[in-house]
C-alpha cells in the first residue's frame, strides 16, 4: 500500500470509530428516555436539577449550535424558537430562559424532541466524515455524556418526590460482597505530573499539564461503606458540631439533615431510594448522596481527612502506568446501557461513586479557557467549588480518565458522591 493509501485507510478508520461512538451516545440518551413517559420528562424537581425531556433536547441544541450551524454550509435551524428553551448557560448565544422555568416546558412534547434528535443525528452523518471537526464532536460526545449522567440524578430525584416511590427500571439489585476490611495506598510524595498528557480528549479544566509537590500520604483502596456510616449516625455524628465545617454545621442545623439523601427508616427497614423504587440498604454497598459537608465531618469523626485531587491523581496514574490509555475502558462499576446505576464496591479507583477531594475547582497553572462560547464551558465555574475524581455507577464507561475533574457546590448531594479517605503519612 502507498503511504498516501495507509494515511487514507487510517483517517477512514478514526471517522468509522467517531460515528459508531456518536451515534452509540445518541442511541444511549434515548435509551434512558424509552423507560420514561412525557409527563416523568417534563419534571423539575429543584432548580440545580433539569427534566429528562429538557437534557435531551439541550445536548441536541449543543450539535445544532456548534456543530450544524457553524459548520454545516446551508443547515437551518430546526426550529429557531428552540435556542431560547435550550441554551443551558452560554452568555455568548444569548438569552434563554430562566433555569428553574425548564420544567414548565410541557411542549414541545418528548416525542417532538425526539424528533428533533433524529433530524440532528441525519445531519451530524455528513459532518462527522470532515476531520478538522473531530476535536469539537468528540467535545459533543463527552457533553451528552455528561448529561446522561445528570439525566439519570436528575430524574432519580424527582421520582423520589413522589410518596409511591415510582421506579425508572425494575428491580435488579445485586447484594454486594462483604466489604473488605480497609487497606490503604500508600505514596512516598515528592512531584507529581497532573492533568491530561495530551493522550486522547479532554475537557480544558483538565490542563495544562504542570508539577504538584505531595507529602507523604496514603489514600483508602475502597469507599466508606453504608454500614460504617450508620455508624457514624449511630455515634450521633449529625448532632455534634465537633466534627462539622462551619458552613457544614450551618448547612446541617437549617436543612435539618440526619442522614445522606435517599435515607430513610421504616417498618420495611433501612431503605433508600433507587432508580428501582424503594429498596433495602446494602451495609456493604459504599454510601452514596453525600454532601462535601457530610463527606468531611464523617473523616473528622472517624479521625482522618478527605484526599486532595492530587493526591487521588498521583494514585491513579500509578495504577495505570505512564503509558497505558488515558482512558478507563474496564473495570469498575459504570453505566454500560440504558439499566439501573447502583453502587456496589469494590477496589476501583473509578466507578461506583464520585470520590470528594477537598481540593478547590480552580485553574490550574497557564489554563486560558478555549477562543468563542464554548470557551464558557469550564472555565466560568470556578468558584466556590469543589473538584470530585473517578467516575460513578451513572457515569458511561469510557467518559472518565485520571485527570478528570468533576465540580460540585458543597452542599450539593444528588449525585452519585462518595468518600474514600486519606491520611498522612
Ligand atoms: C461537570 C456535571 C458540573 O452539570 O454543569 C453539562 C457538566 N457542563 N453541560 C454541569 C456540564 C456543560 C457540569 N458538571
Ligand atoms: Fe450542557
Amino acid at each position: 500500500m502507498s503511504e498516501a493509501r495507509q494515511r487514507a485507510t487510517a483517517i477512514a478508520a478514526t471517522e468509522r470509530a467517531l460515528a459508531a461512538e456518536f451515534a452509540a451516545t445518541r442511541d444511549l440518551s434515548e435509551g434512558l428516555a424509552a423507560h420514561l413517559s412525557d409527563a416523568d420528562a417534563t419534571m423539575q424537581s429543584m432548580e440545580d436539577a433539569s427534566p429528562a425531556k429538557w437534557h435531551l433536547a439541550h445536548t441536541t441544541w449543543f450539535w445544532e449550535t456548534f456543530l450544524l450551524r457553524d459548520h454545516a454550509l446551508g443547515y437551518e435551524l430546526y426550529d429557531a424558537d428552540w435556542p431560547f428553551l435550550f441554551n443551558s448557560y452560554y452568555e455568548a448565544e444569548g438569552a434563554r430562559i430562566d433555569r428553574f422555568s425548564r420544567g414548565l416546558l410541557s411542549r414541545p412534547t418528548l416525542d417532538q424532541i425526539l424528533a428533533w434528535r433524529a433530524h440532528v443525528n441525519a445531519a451530524m452523518d455528513a459532518l462527522i466524515d470532515v476531520s478538522e471537526h473531530e476535536p469539537l464532536i468528540r467535545l459533543g460526545i463527552a457533553h451528552e455524556q455528561q448529561h446522561q449522567e445528570l439525566l439519570l440524578t436528575d430524574i432519580k430525584h424527582a421520582l423520589f418526590q413522589n410518596p409511591a416511590g415510582p421506579a425508572m427500571f425494575e428491580n435488579a439489585q445485586r447484594p454486594s460482597a462483604e466489604a473488605a476490611q480497609l487497606g490503604w495506598h500508600t505514596h512516598p510524595g515528592g512531584i507529581a505530573s497532573i492533568g491530561h498528557n495530551g493522550t486522547g480528549f479532554a475537557f480544558d479544566c483538565e490542563g495544562p499539564n504542570h508539577r504538584a509537590l505531595l507529602e507523604p500520604f496514603a489514600l483508602a483502596d475502597r469507599l466508606v461503606t453504608n454500614g460504617e456510616w450508620q455508624e457514624f449516625i449511630d455515634d450521633g455524628g449529625y448532632a455534634d458540631a465537633a466534627h462539622w465545617l462551619a458552613d457544614g454545621w450551618a448547612w446541617v442545623q437549617a436543612e435539618g439533615i440526619a442522614a445522606p439523601l435517599y435515607w430513610r427508616d421504616s417498618d420495611a427497614g433501612a431503605q433508600h431510594f433507587t432508580h428501582t423504587g424503594w429498596q433495602s440498604r446494602d451495609p456493604h454497598a459504599p454510601v452514596t448522596h453525600i454532601s462535601y459537608f457530610e463527606a468531611d465531618a464523617y473523616a473528622a469523626w472517624a479521625g482522618y481527612r478527605l484526599p486532595t485531587e492530587f493526591e487521588w491523581e498521583a494514585i491513579a496514574w500509578g495504577q495505570r502506568g505512564g503509558d497505558a490509555p488515558a482512558h478507563d475502558p474496564d473495570g469498575g462499576n459504570q453505566l454500560d446501557a440504558a439499566a439501573p446505576p447502583m453502587p456496589r464496591g469494590g477496589t476501583d479507583l473509578f466507578g461506583d461513586c464520585w470520590t470528594f477531594t477537598r481540593s478547590a475547582y480552580l485553574p490550574y497553572p497557564r489554563f486560558q479557557p478555549a477562543e468563542g462560547a464554548v470557551g464558557e464551558y469550564n472555565g466560568k465555574f470556578m468558584s466556590g467549588q469543589f473538584v470530585l475524581k473517578g467516575a460513578s455507577c451513572a457515569t458511561v464507561r469510557g467518559h472518565s480518565r485520571p485527570s478528570y475533574r468533576n465540580f460540585f457546590y458543597p452542599h450539593q448531594r444528588w449525585q452519585f458522591t462518595g468518600l474514600r479517605l486519606a491520611k498522612d503519612i
